[in-house]
């Protein structure tokens, strides 16, 4: 895939773009410019194909444009393109609710409410978790990231910038550290971590934190913006436990590693888990804005209209796009994808990190992969550097590559990427990391990359 090095059109769309849109929703990695997307490649306006291992920061597990969600769309579209849940019914709605409640773990009555982005239905956890159990502390996770509506942002605890100059943020929100086995947060031996971390929380209990006054536990599976950190499967289970024996909801969130991604529905499903609630969002309509908190019976009935809605939420197109992206994941055989893929990653990863020391970790589960780059292997510093260049060397050589937590590379294609493409991907991962040791990437780019 030849870079074609005049990219005129795309750096004067990014010209213009920089005068009218504001700055703070953006993280810039390099001035590409989308005209059309398909399958896992991506076109800029300069007529230059990338191979995406980004899908749209995990949304487009079915790869871009899929003809049967694009054909679920078109047809929903000529039928009717709104007319708000919050009045009146409508089919597609209804059949979604039941194919989510369905696939979901937990073999127990359930229902289900829609909004338009994993921001609100964390928003819609809170409330949820608050009325049902009549209590109002909420537990959530150190370097978790939940979204960007008040309440998604207080669940967050991964960046002074979100939070910098807007509050006061919700109250009663409580943050724990998460069991990082390759950077244990408190400092012990990283197999510890899992423990560390479940007795800091009970030292919390014990002390300042009374567990009969926490409504929820609200965790991602695999925390995903901290850069793929999966927590020990038994640390999970026990915190799972606790909550059962104090009365306390939880809460899967599932917005990045839901719909597939780690070769399960849900990352949840790893551990066994069967959670009281789950939040979706991302990756359930391929890319249509559509968001879904779904939970026990009577957890769902325990509030009033109209406590938690949205004019365009669970709209008829969205509604048809999730379940035509339902169908392509179960027919297509995509988590299995994921599976085989994730194996040819670690093999992959693992045989280079003898040539490039600066691979500290290879972690993830399914095709949500990370690979951490550090300064020195027992130090665990992170190299900021080597990721920003790697990846602005990959998208000069055709790779749509990102990375998170200053360090981290983040491996999330579509699904459907074939196994010839991903390799190609690691290919020029490849290539980057060998012209990085060897000094052949100008810091120059380091004022382009700011990555996040
Ligand atoms: C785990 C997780 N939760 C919530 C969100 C927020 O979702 P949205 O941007 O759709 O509001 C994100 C987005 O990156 C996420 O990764």
């Amino acid at each position: 895939m030849p870079f074609n090095s005049k990219n005129k059109n795309c750096e004067k769309i990014v010209e213009e773009d920089n005068k009218v849109i504001a700055s703070f929703s953006r993280m810039p990695y390099y001035p590409l410019v989308i005209k059309k997307a398909y399958k896992s490649t991506v076109e800029d306006m300069d007529g230059n194909k990338f191979i995406d291992f980004l899908s749209s920061a995990g949304t487009l597990n079915t790869g871009h444009c899929h003809p049967k969600v694009v054909q679920s769309i078109i047809e929903q579209t000529k039928q009717f393109i709104l007319y708000t849940p919050a009045y009146m019914y409508h089919k597609p709605l209804v059949d979604l609710a039941q194919k989510l409640i369905e696939i979901t773990p937990g073999n127990f009555p359930k229902k289900v409410s829609f909004g338009l982005s994993g921001s609100d239905a964390n928003d819609g956890a809170i409330k949820l978790a608050r009325a049902y159990t009549g209590r109002s502390k909420i537990i959530s996770f150190i370097r978790s990231y939940h979204g960007s509506t008040y309440g998604a942002i207080t669940l967050s605890g991964i960046s002074l910038d979100m939070s910098r100059k807007i509050g006061p943020l919700l109250p009663e929100i409580y943050h724990m550290p998460f069991p990082d086995i390759y950077r244990n947060p408190l400092g012990g031996a990283p197999k510890d971590a899992g423990k560390n971390c479940l007795d800091y929380l009970k030292y919390a209990f014990a002390n300042f934190l009374p567990p009969d006054e926490v409504a929820a536990v609200i965790i991602e599976p695999i925390q995903g913006d901290a850069g793929i950190v999966v927590p020990p499967k038994d640390y999970m289970q026990q915190l799972f436990a606790l909550c059962k024996e104090n009365g306390i909801l939880f809460v899967s969130e599932e917005v990045q590693q839901g719909m597939g991604r780690t070769g399960k529905w849900f990352g949840i499903e790893h551990f066994n888990i069967k959670p009281d609630m789950i939040i979706m969002a991302k990756a359930l309509a391929s890319g249509m804005p559509l968001s879904a908190l779904i939970g026990r019976k009577e957890i769902m009935e325990s509030l009033d209209a109209p406590a938690h809605l949205f004019t365009t939420a669970g709209n008829p197109v969205c509604c048809a796009a999730a379940l035509a992206t339902i169908k392509v994941i179960e027919e297509e055989k995509l988590m299995k994808n994921a599976e085989k893929l994730n194996e040819i990653a670690f093999k992959r990863f693992t045989s280079m990190k003898k040539r490039f020391p600066f691979i500290g970790e290879i972690r993830g589960l399914g095709l949500s992969i990370g690979v951490d780059l550090v300064k020195d292997e027992l130090t665990k510093e992170r190299n900021k550097e080597a990721a920003a260049k790697i990846c602005y060397c990959a998208w000069k050589k055709g790779l749509l590559l990102s990375f998170f937590s200053n360090s981290v590379l983040r491996i999330q294609p579509p699904l459907v990427i074939t196994e010839e493409e991903f390799n190609k991907g690691i290919d020029i991962i490849e290539e980057c990391m060998s012209d990085f040791k060897k000094g052949l990437i100008s810091d120059d780019i380091l004022k382009v990359t700011k990555g996040w």
